[in-house]
């Protein structure tokens, strides 16, 4: 919990990773009433001395679509391919254990690095919302992409 507070360093990072989520503020008590919700999945990587590195969810939706929501990677190890590793290991669990036929996910269109993650697992870009929501005083478009399993 302290560690995944600890990558959130701003009002930008918490809109990048978790959206409306916490919008109230972030903490570990927050998120641990989130992990206590039954509508999702929570999935984490660990390292070998069982550090954080990875965190993100799957919420059940409509009947055979999840959403993948708050992926986050551990800030020091973005960009070495594991944010895609996990993502692909999350969409084999949605498929073979989830019982999902497709997966859908929002992220912000400024948001490049979850925009390449995503790209490169075979999500589609849905609908875009143009300026639909504020981050860091800007308004930001709301990209809603999708794969099917
Ligand atoms: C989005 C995030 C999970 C990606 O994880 P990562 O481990 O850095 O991503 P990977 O190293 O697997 O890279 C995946 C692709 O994104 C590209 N990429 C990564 N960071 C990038 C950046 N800052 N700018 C542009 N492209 C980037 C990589 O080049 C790679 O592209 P490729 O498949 O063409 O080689 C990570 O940046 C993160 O935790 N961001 C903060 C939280 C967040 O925004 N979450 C998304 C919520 S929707």
């Amino acid at each position: 919990m302290n560690t995944l507070v600890s990558w959130i360093r701003n009002e930008e990072d918490l809109a990048l990773w978790s959206g409306n989520t916490f919008r109230n503020g972030f903490s570990a008590g927050k998120m641990q009433l989130h992990l206590n919700r039954t509508d999702l999945d929570s999935f984490a990587y660990l390292d070998k001395k069982k550090n954080l590195l990875c965190y993100a969810d799957i919420v059940k939706k409509e009947k055979k679509t999840g959403v993948l929501c708050r992926v986050i990677v551990h800030p020091d190890h973005r960009r070495q391919g594991l944010g895609k590793t996990f993502c692909k290991d999350l969409l084999n669990w949605a498929k073979d254990n989830g019982n999902y036929l497709r997966i859908r996910l929002n992220t912000f269109g400024h948001n490049k690095a979850a925009l390449a993650c995503y790209g490169a697992l075979g999500f589609h870009t849905v609908s875009v919302e143009p300026k639909c929501r504020k981050v860091r005083g800007e308004l930001q478009d709301l990209v809603v992409m999708a794969a099917n399993l």
